[in-house]
């Protein structure tokens, strides 16, 4: 088979098993490929820059299939994505929508389901952190 992802070890980092950052390059671009083919989730990307948000992705997505147990020092995600919760009506169901298209991502590409419920276990947690209001929403609209 090619890629290789299919013979990945079952323990280990995750980038290693996962078959290297060419793998996660190509889960980042079928990402947005699926992002951006959606009609509903358009109107809060089409004014973004797409190749800041592509860097911006490519270095969460290094985290998130990097080692275990290394706290997150990106962006607070709930400011990176106030403006469009607030002036747009971004939903918790469109996230839900980009998640699902992450993961369908990393499954086309095959990732091996052991990863992929690893990699969806370390994401999860930010759906509560970008709908949760917070005292850093002050910040963003001043
Ligand atoms: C940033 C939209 C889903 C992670 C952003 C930004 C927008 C956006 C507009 C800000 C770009 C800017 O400041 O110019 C969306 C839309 C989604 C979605 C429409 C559709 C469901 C997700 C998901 C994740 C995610 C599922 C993964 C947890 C991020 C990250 C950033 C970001 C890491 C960059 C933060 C930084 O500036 O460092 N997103 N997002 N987004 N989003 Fe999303």
């Amino acid at each position: 088979a090619s890629g290789g992802a299919q013979h990945a070890a079952t323990s280990g980092p995750l980038l290693a098993r996962v078959g290297g950052m060419d793998v996660v390059k190509r889960v980042v671009e079928a990402f947005y490929r699926k992002l951006y083919g959606n009609e509903k989730l358009l109107p809060f990307l089409h004014d973004r820059d797409i190749v800041y948000l592509r860097a911006k992705q490519s270095a969460f997505m290094s985290w998130l299939f990097g080692p275990p147990n290394v706290p997150y020092t990106g962006k607070h995600l709930r400011v990176a994505h106030l403006r469009i919760i607030k002036q747009r009506g971004f939903t918790p169901e469109d996230y839900e929508l980009g998640m699902k298209y992450f993961e369908e991502s990393m499954r086309e590409l095959g990732a091996p389901e052991a990863i992929i419920s690893e990699v969806l276990a370390k994401v999860r947690p930010f759906k509560d952190v970008i709908f949760t209001p917070c005292s850093r929403d002050a910040e963003e609209e001043a």
